[in-house]
């Protein structure tokens, strides 16, 4: 949700922030802005639309100062205009700010600072909350040595209610940024004679891999050389120096035409990352290394639960599914939002897990603040380093996938299935898993990167369905066990880039409603892996055929389907029930994205969405 870049250095400011706004775009796009201070005053360009737009603007006049902040926005107060667009200025021109994030609380404010005479272009809250820094600005007392902007930006916080990440500048004080978070991210990449503040760390590796990722509740003054961080109360804060380890490689698009298709390719390469080095000498279970917690703790634990937003529920809901097979143990799967407003009554003895891949999804914070509160151990699944949700959580699983840039996740959902199906065996082993089945299931799981690489051969044959069925309006997607989830996922990513209307259901529910809907208008994308309920499968894709639904099966290698039957076959190969999901997730993405294209999407950047969620 939105992305943020400030800049103070040794170089041009405005090349850095609109590379860096490149990077963050996936955040939010529907309209950009950068401000930069030379001679003096602030030079504010913003366009709405992509960052493309903004450096066609700022190419007709170029900017030359080493000082400034840049942001793309995604809209929550105020439609998408060029006057909507960030960075604010305060009506008095001394105060120019960026900010991810909601101000609740920001008419009361609008009201005092009317009767002050401040004057609003925008229907922000961001305007909002600049023209109060300003108000405070205005009031602070010119003493030697203290720092005037810093002291109003943090009476500001004092009185703000809601989430933010912000970057402030004064126009009196070129080489002083300030910034603040409170439930955004926020992160201080420290350079050579040079210092960036980002909202991600993907729009600070193209200069230093050191960073600082600020706490909630922080406030930091950075100059070109320094910086310095306390609390809003006022304790300093010693923060900890930490190195990423993505480099700015990992981050570009290569020979791929969308980040989307390059990270569905990366995926036997992401697998084989996340699963390294944890597998135990026997071969027959799994380690992780930053669970914290015990294996006679774990041994103790009578139920889980897990919460998630988007795909990373579905992952869950697969883990579920993986976690009651293997290890008997009850699990169960909530919505983060839901979970957090529900009080909903947990039984002691219940280990709580979160997924999330950016580790910074509001809601799923929320959860695992909640599930702390009343006193349960939170563990994390998360792929970044050092986000809020890994840094809150009381130990977890990185997924070690690099970072993933398009809004449709796919290399992540993969290793969050992955990592599910390991956890699982981590604590079937603890229970009744013997040791010759978890062998088995290690081997399964060390082939999976081999086996999708198998599927991904299957690119040409799913394109050319692609091109066939690009031109429906809708999809019912059906599936059973493990399977249902991946019912789910492959609707949830059709709809996200390709604004057909999908829905996901489980295979037999499929007559209690959705059956409605079929006729030779809606296909069906149907999961009929060989197993104990083939039978059961071929019998719902009868129900469809009956009533002319176009099927699309997806069938595993020896699966026998009545002549007819399916318009269309896609054949993955046989794999463990372990793998099963994860191989199963191709075939879906590469249709989805390969229609995504057909129909002319943005695939990288589906209208209204954001790859990180960061407000409620
Ligand atoms: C957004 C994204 C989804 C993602 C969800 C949860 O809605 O568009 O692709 O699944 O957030 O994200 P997280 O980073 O918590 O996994």
């Amino acid at each position: 949700m939105c992305g943020i870049v400030g800049y103070v250095g040794k170089h041009k400011a405005s090349p850095f922030i609109l590379e860096g706004l490149k990077r963050l775009e996936y955040r939010g796009y529907d309209s950009t802005g950068v401000a930069i201070l030379q001679n003096g005053a602030f030079h504010v360009v913003k366009k709405i639309g992509r960052v493309a737009n903004l450096e066609k603007e700022i190419a007709k006049s170029p900017l030359n100062g080493t000082f400034g902040i840049g942001h793309t926005r995604w809209a929550t107060h105020g439609g998408v205009t060029d006057a909507n667009a960030h960075p604010h200025i305060s009506s008095d021109g001394k105060i120019a700010l960026i900010h991810n994030g909601v101000i609740e609380n920001y008419a009361a404010m609008k009201k005092f600072l009317l009767t002050k005479g401040y004057t609003f272009k925008s229907e922000t809250d961001t305007e909002v909350l600049c023209n109060l820094i300003a108000y405070h600005y205005a009031k602070e007392p010119v003493v030697a040595g203290e720092n005037r902007l810093f002291a109003s930006v943090r009476k500001t916080l004092l009185h703000a209610e809601g989430t933010y990440g912000i970057v402030v500048m004064g126009v009196d004080l070129p080489g002083e940024m300030v910034a603040a978070r409170k439930g955004s991210p926020l992160i201080l990449g420290l350079g050579d004679n040079e210092n960036i503040i980002a909202s991600d760390v993907s729009a600070i590796v193209a200069r230093t891999q050191s960073v600082v990722y600020l706490k909630d509740g922080e406030i930091v003054n950075v100059t070109q050389k320094d910086f310095r961080v306390t609390t809003l109360d006022q304790e300093s804060v010693s923060p900890t120096v930490d190195r990423v380890t993505w480099n700015i490689a990992d981050s570009e698009m290569g020979a791929y035409a969308h980040f989307m298709e390059k990270e569905i390719f990366e995926q036997p390469v992401a697998l084989e990352n996340a699963m390294r080095g944890r597998f135990s000498e026997d071969g027959s279970t799994t380690n992780f290394g930053g669970l914290n917690i015990s294996a006679s703790e774990f041994r103790g634990i009578e139920r889980f639960m897990f919460c998630a937003c988007g795909t990373a529920l579905h992952a869950c809901m697969v883990t579920e599914h993986m976690i009651e097979r293997f290890a008997r143990i009850p699990v169960e799967c909530d919505y983060a939002s839901e979970f957090r407003y529900r009080n909903s009554p947990l039984f002691r003895n219940t280990l709580f897990f979160v997924m999330s891949q950016s580790g910074e999804t509001i809601d799923t914070l929320a959860a695992l603040r909640e599930a702390k509160r009343k006193g349960y151990k939170v563990l994390a699944v998360s792929n970044v380093v050092g986000s809020t949700i890994a840094r809150e959580a009381d130990g977890g699983i990185y997924q070690h996938v690099g970072p993933e840039v398009g809004v449709a996740s796919t290399k992540a959902f993969t290793s969050q299935l992955l990592i599910g199906a390991m956890l699982a065996l981590y604590i079937g082993r603890m229970r009744d898993l013997s040791f010759g089945a978890g062998q088995r299931c290690v081997t399964a799981l060390k082939g999976a990167p081999d086996l999708v690489r198998k599927a991904l051969e299957l690119a040409p044959h799913v394109k050319a369905i692609a091109k066939r069925y690009a031109h429906y309006t809708d999809m019912l997607f059906l599936g059973r066990m493990s399977l249902f989830p991946i019912a789910l996922e492959g609707a949830l990513k059709l709809k996200e880039i390709s604004y057909i209307h999908a829905e996901g259901y489980p295979a037999a529910e499929m007559k209690h409603g959705p059956i409605a809907l079929i006729s030779e208008k809606c296909p069906s994308v149907i999961f009929a892996p060989a197993g104990e309920i083939f039978n059961k499968i071929v019998s719902s894709m009868q129900e469809i055929k009956a009533r002319k639904g176009p099927v699309i099966a997806i069938i595993t290698e020896g699966a026998e389907l009545p002549a007819g039957l399916a318009d269309e076959v896609i054949t993955i190969p046989t794999c463990h029930e372990a793998v099963l999901p994860i191989v199963a997730s191709i075939p879906v993405q590469l249709l989805s994205y390969y229609i995504a294209v057909e129909r002319g999407c943005d695939v990288d950047k589906p209208r209204n969405l954001a790859k990180s969620v960061t407000v409620e």
